[in-house]
């Protein structure tokens, strides 16, 4: 077993679904997780308000033995994630919308995500960026009533049929089938495998895909009981996120 652990940080709950793929590929790592619930949204904030909170959460997780750190946040990591990398001194991985899938099959896509996030990727042609308001706190206050979320309410503007629908923001996770119900896309796409990818080929750790957890995750932060039983009630529990 490693003695270091890899460090997965979100604005909240969003980054849980990178870490159930995470703990499902490399089942032989350590996690420690950090959800920053209080100051979610990160998607409505500043550059600068951004990095202050990102380096702040940056520096706890710094204090515990980590060796990699996974920011599991869209907005983030499409903001800031040099300045991260300088800051933190170790390897770095964020997770993006994978836009360029969707540009070479030259389908009809649409990039749903924060709107700090949509602000980087313009609508052309077959694509269409879209910065959804506030999904983010809507999931962030639903979480145990996540069937309660009227996701009409977020989407009812788009009004055409897309063939790929780019979940760019990692809380929408939580909502994918809502989405799929409402748009019925042909494909709905995700950055958490491209990230593994990286991880799998930078770190040199070994995918296993065992499914099976072997370690617990460890909870840090001001927000370890909100992610930690979210975790264990909900998360740890989907099947094919
Ligand atoms: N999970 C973050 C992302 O992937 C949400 C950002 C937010 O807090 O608005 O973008």
């Amino acid at each position: 077993m490693c003695e270091r652990a890899i460090a997965v940080f979100d604005s909240g709950v969003g980054g849980l679904s990178v870490l159930k793929k995470l703990t499902e590929s490399f089942p032989q790592e350590k996690f420690i997780y950090l959800g920053d619930n209080k100051n979610a949204p990160y998607g409505n904030k500043s550059k600068r308000e951004l990095l202050s909170l990102a380096l702040n959460n940056i520096d706890l997780i710094l204090s515990y033995k980590v060796k990699a750190i996974i920011v599991a946040c869209n907005t983030l990591s499409v903001n800031i994630l040099d300045e991260i990398k300088q800051f933190a001194g170790i390897p770095v991985f964020g997770v993006f919308p994978p836009v360029e899938k969707a540009e070479i099959s030259g389908e009809k896509t649409l990039l749903l995500a924060t709107e700090l996030t949509s602000s980087k990727y313009k609508s052309t042609g077959n694509f269409k960026s879209l910065g959804l308001k506030d999904l983010v706190e809507d999931i962030e206050s639903n979480l145990y009533s996540l069937n309660t979320i009227n996701i009409s309410r977020h989407l009812n503007c788009v009004n055409q049929k897309f063939d790929n629908v780019i979940l760019g923001c990692t809380h929408y996770f939580f909502v994918k089938n809502k989405i799929i119900d409402y748009l019925k896309p042909l494909r709905i796409l995700d950055g958490a495998d491209n990230t593994i990818e990286k991880i799998n080929q930078e770190l040199k750790i070994t995918k296993h895909s065992e499914k099976i957890l072997r370690n617990e995750p460890f909870f840090i932060g001001n927000n370890k009981k909100t992610n930690k039983c979210f975790w264990n009630l909900v998360v740890k529990n989907i099947k094919n996120l």
